[in-house]
């Protein structure tokens, strides 16, 4: 190394805070970039090494003495530093360096999108992104026997502390640890810690919940829609190794188009069905209204004509419940969905298979219930040809009340189940903190209790920590309503 070059060493190859420091220093001492050379200490100490803490609010807590004169740049470079600072190439930080002495030199490079510093710069920051995200949406963890879970996993990037402050959020009251083979995160449900590397085996191998959530991912899976590039794309092959479910990738898309074929020979709904209100308003001018009235049947047509929101005009046709009148438990769900807007029925896609498991392992026959919806017409945003669901908001969710109090009213149930956030405000009449109430029952103005659980399409949730667990706990809070809806012994299931 030339005499005149300054070496940096930061403590660690995600050491943001160090890095930041001694940019401010260099800069303040108008040290040019060639006249730097950067370097990472190696990582040392045992697993979850108590000296090493960082709160999930810092994660890159790393302790620096130097000064911090005053430095400004805007708020869009410093997001660039902070992700770029993260890329696993070894020359990121004299980049960076440059690029920020340069944009301090240069004020005109500010406007240059095309400048190659800062497209290297924009390039590595991209990549640390779609890590973290990767991270966030790839990390399984496995229940250990005193109750704490551990996850393996590899980023591609030095983003594991970056991205440890979601899992905290996340998963608050579990204790859990995140394993690569660079440096280990763990919280004990207070303080987040850090250590450093571990091997793959170090991490627990499969349990049950595991085949369940495998069993799962078999269920839901649509033949009718593979799109292996799509799912590669998604989830890239590098990550595999970790992932309960990729095992059965192949033989899934491998049966797709036998599957597929056999749906198509058995004949679907035509997705082109879109029915014009006018049509079916005629259809309801020439029912003689007396034999309708008050009928479930009625309902179903008036809604069928609905247009009070926009959504109606999208779909291929309004989704009304399904059930016997009288029946003790009505479920109600947020709104149909892809399959359920083409079937017209509801729960018939991948969230009616998870309901439909937990029925069979309560126990419950499908046609003693009556499920409904909170709102009767699909939501969702075209991408491509693909049609994704969108949350419906509280326009199409008032716009819906009607269908559902008027159904509530002539099934005359005596408890409900509000499965989700739209369905237990739709059901109560306010906003509800779902995670905080469920399992517990509250009661409509109107008398009418109401259980409040999860909806089903939170168990197929990719991020689940412990599957298995959480179905469960779901079941659980499912199961309280059995007490309560046949205390007379009515005829319920
Ligand atoms: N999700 C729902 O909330 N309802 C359905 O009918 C299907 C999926």
């Amino acid at each position: 190394m030339p005499a005149e070059v300054e070496a940096v060493q930061l403590a660690a190859d995600d050491d943001l805070a160090g890095f930041r420091a001694a940019v401010r220093d260099l800069v303040a001492r108008r040290v040019p970039p060639e006249a730097v050379h950067w370097q990472c200490a190696q990582q040392a100490g045992g697993l979850f090494d108590a000296a090493t803490p960082a709160s999930p609010q810092a994660p890159q807590t790393v302790p620096q003495a130097l000064p911090a004169p005053p430095l400004r740049l805007p708020a869009a470079v410093v997001d660039l530093l902070q992700h770029a600072a993260l890329h696993r190439d070894a020359g990121r930080f004299a980049l960076l360096y440059r690029l920020v002495w340069r944009l301090l030199a240069e004020p005109g490079l500010r406007g240059d999108p095309l400048d190659a510093d800062r497209l290297q710069a924009e390039g590595m920051a991209r990549a640390v992104r779609r890590d973290m995200h990767k991270t966030k949406a790839f990390v399984r963890f496995r229940p250990l026997p005193d109750g704490s879970h551990a996850a393996w996993f590899e980023p591609a990037h030095h983003t594991l502390r970056a991205t440890a402050p979601f899992f905290v959020r996340r998963f608050a009251q579990m204790r859990w640890a995140i394993l690569t083979p660079e440096r280990s995160v763990a919280w004990d449900g207070q303080a987040l810690r850090c250590g450093p590397g571990a091997n793959r085996a170090d991490a627990p191998g499969p349990d049950a919940g595991e085949r369940l959530w495998l069993t799962y991912y078999a269920h839901i899976f649509n033949p009718a829609r593979p799109k292996p590039a799509m799912m590669r794309k998604e989830m890239p092959r590098r990550y595999w190794p970790n992932l309960p479910e990729s095992a059965l990738i192949a033989p899934l898309l491998h049966a797709a188009a036998e599957r597929s074929g056999r749906m198509l020979e058995a004949g679907g709904a035509d997705p082109q069905r879109r029915r014009p209100a006018a049509s079916i308003a005629l259809q309801l001018d020439r029912r003689p209204a007396p034999a309708a009235a008050g009928t479930l049947e009625a309902l179903r047509l008036a809604t069928e004509a609905c247009r009070a929101c926009p959504i109606g005009r999208h779909a291929t046709q309004a989704v009304h419940g399904e059930g016997r009148p009288g029946a003790a438990l009505m479920l109600v769900g947020e709104q149909p969905g892809d399959q359920e807007d083409l079937q017209g029925r509801p729960f018939v896609g991948p969230a009616g298979q998870v309901l439909q498991r937990a029925l069979d392992a309560l126990g419950w026959p499908r046609d003693a219930l009556y499920l409904t919806n909170a709102v009767r017409h699909f939501k969702h945003e075209l991408r491509g040809k693909r049609r994704l669901h969108k949350t419906p908001g509280q326009l199409e969710a008032t716009a819906c009340s009607q269908w559902l109090e008027q159904e509530i009213a002539l099934v005359r149930p005596r408890a409900a189940i509000a499965l989700g956030a739209t369905a237990a405000r739709a059901l109560l009449g306010r906003p509800v903190a779902v995670t905080a109430v469920r399992g517990q029952w509250l009661r409509r103005a109107d008398g009418l209790p109401v259980l409040v659980t999860l909806h089903p399409a939170a168990l197929l949730r990719l991020d689940a920590p412990d599957p298995g667990a959480l179905f469960a706990g779901w079941l659980d809070d499912l199961g309280r309503a059995a007490g309560v809806a046949w205390t007379d012994g009515g005829d319920g299931p």
